[in-house]
């Protein structure tokens, strides 16, 4: 007989960023135990699944996550006990009834996805297989193009730069052990020029360097000095990629959407500015990607900006789809963006996750398997990236365990494949 849950326990932990947040702990009748963390994000995408907090100042200022614990200790726990967990979109879709909202507001996203995530563990782990194999079968062979994020701004770092987030994309590498030890190099150099030049070398919310910069212009040029400092051609073995994270610079004035680039003291610029700001960089620096260029609700600028550069670059849209297959489709139809970042978090369950990736892909749509700002030592998106041949992920910088984690999760998974590893180069010109 196939095994059935015998307890759900979930507990408030905290996060990377010392937040509480929630681990989910599923014991199943063959003695099998298997846990989850959920993670959490800093610039929140405005459509995103609701992360239940508590709101009690006395407690965490307000952070707490104990609502959402009880949640799945009381109504979920009840509700699962007794049953399998061979069909995985089955136990998903019982939560989603359950909560019967929207967002995922009556029981949390946070509860939600811990007990989805914890499931999947305790599934592949009563089967005896591995979580990447058990999601994605024999054909889950390519490992992630990382997205190393070496350099932090905008919400996740207290310095001069708007930017959110500066990218290494070794796409040029032979294997994914290459590409990390390539950006690891990088990001060593990286560190010892920003030195070297009176710069600051602390690390921001992913791990990156968060140097009070001057411009974007003057991140760029440390970047390119870094990868040829380190030994590699910028463009050829490592090329560059971007998250503007421009929902968070959204500045309305007189009905007309601005974006305020108010840390670096850029200024406004509107739509129009901020594309032709990006075809100027193209021009002069080795970009492969962007990610959120415009805000979640400019959705007649990111169609220009799907014109003008679509067929150049990887176009990402972050807090545009929030991993929402509504969003996605309509992406899809109107012809906006070409590639997805999918978070778990930001739907709330597995198996949604699953189908908006299925739903980018079959589109043609490149999918970016992607961490939150807020992590744990979490490592189910390392699977998640492999068992979906997602071609991307993006999993912060080169140091910080709860980043790390999921990078040697990957490294472990390359080595259990063997010679079936996959390593495409998804950015070849
Ligand atoms: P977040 O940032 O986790 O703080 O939302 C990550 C991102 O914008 O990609
Ligand atoms: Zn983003």
């Amino acid at each position: 007989m196939s095994s059935t849950i015998s307890s759900i326990r979930a507990l408030e932990i905290l996060d990377s960023r010392g937040n509480p947040t929630i681990s989910v702990v599923i014991e199943l009748s063959s003695g099998v135990r298997a846990s989850a963390m959920v993670p959490s994000g800093a610039s929140t995408g405005e459509f995103e699944a609701l992360e239940l907090r508590d709101k009690d100042s006395k407690r965490y200022r307000g952070k707490g996550v104990q609502k959402a614990v009880a949640n799945v200790n009381g109504v979920i726990a009840s509700a699962l006990k007794g049953k399998g967990v061979a069909d995985l979109t089955a136990l998903d879709n019982l939560l989603i009834e359950m909560d019967g909202t929207e967002n995922k507001s009556k029981l949390g996203a946070n509860a939600i996805l811990g007990v989805s995530l914890a499931a999947a563990h305790v599934a592949a782990a009563d089967q005896g297989v591995e979580l990447f194999k058990l999601l994605g079968g024999e054909s889950a062979v390519t490992l992630p193009v990382p997205l190393v994020n070496v350099i932090n701004g905008g919400a996740h770092a207290n310095n001069s730069l708007d930017t959110q987030e500066f990218m290494l994309a070794p796409h040029g590498a032979s294997s994914f052990s290459e590409a990390v030890r390539m950006s690891a190099e990088v990001f060593h150099r990286l560190g010892a020029l920003l030195a070297e030049s009176g710069f600051d070398t602390a690390v921001g919310d992913e791990g990156g360097y968060a140097p009070r910069l001057k411009s974007t212009e003057q991140a760029f040029d440390f970047l390119l000095k870094s990868i040829e400092g380190a030994g590699y051609r910028p463009g050829e073995d490592i090329s560059l990629a971007l998250d503007v994270a421009s929902s968070e610079l959204v500045a309305k004035e007189d009905g007309q959407t601005y974006y305020q680039f108010v840390k670096s003291g850029r200024g406004k610029l509107n739509s129009e500015q901020l594309i032709e700001l990006y075809q100027s960089w193209l021009g002069k620096y080795p970009i492969v990607s962007i990610e959120d260029g415009l805000g979640e609700n400019d959705w007649s600028g990111w169609k220009t900006l799907t014109q003008r550069l679509g067929s150049k670059i990887q176009l990402v849209g972050d807090d545009l789809f929030v991993t929402n297959q509504k969003f996605i489709q309509r992406g899809i139809e109107e012809h906006v963006a070409n590639s997805v970042l999918i978070k778990l978090n930001q739907i709330g369950s597995l198996s949604e996750t699953l189908t908006a990736i299925a739903c980018a892909a079959e589109a043609g749509y490149t999918n970016v398997i992607s961490h939150r700002s807020g992590e744990t030592s979490d490592t189910t998106i390392a699977d998640l990236a492999v068992a979906t041949n997602a071609g991307q992920i993006k999993t912060g910088s080169m140091c910080r365990s709860e980043r790390i984690a999921k990078y040697n999760r990957l490294l472990w998974i390359e080595s259990a494949l063997g010679s079936k590893a996959v390593y495409k180069d998804c950015f070849k010109n």
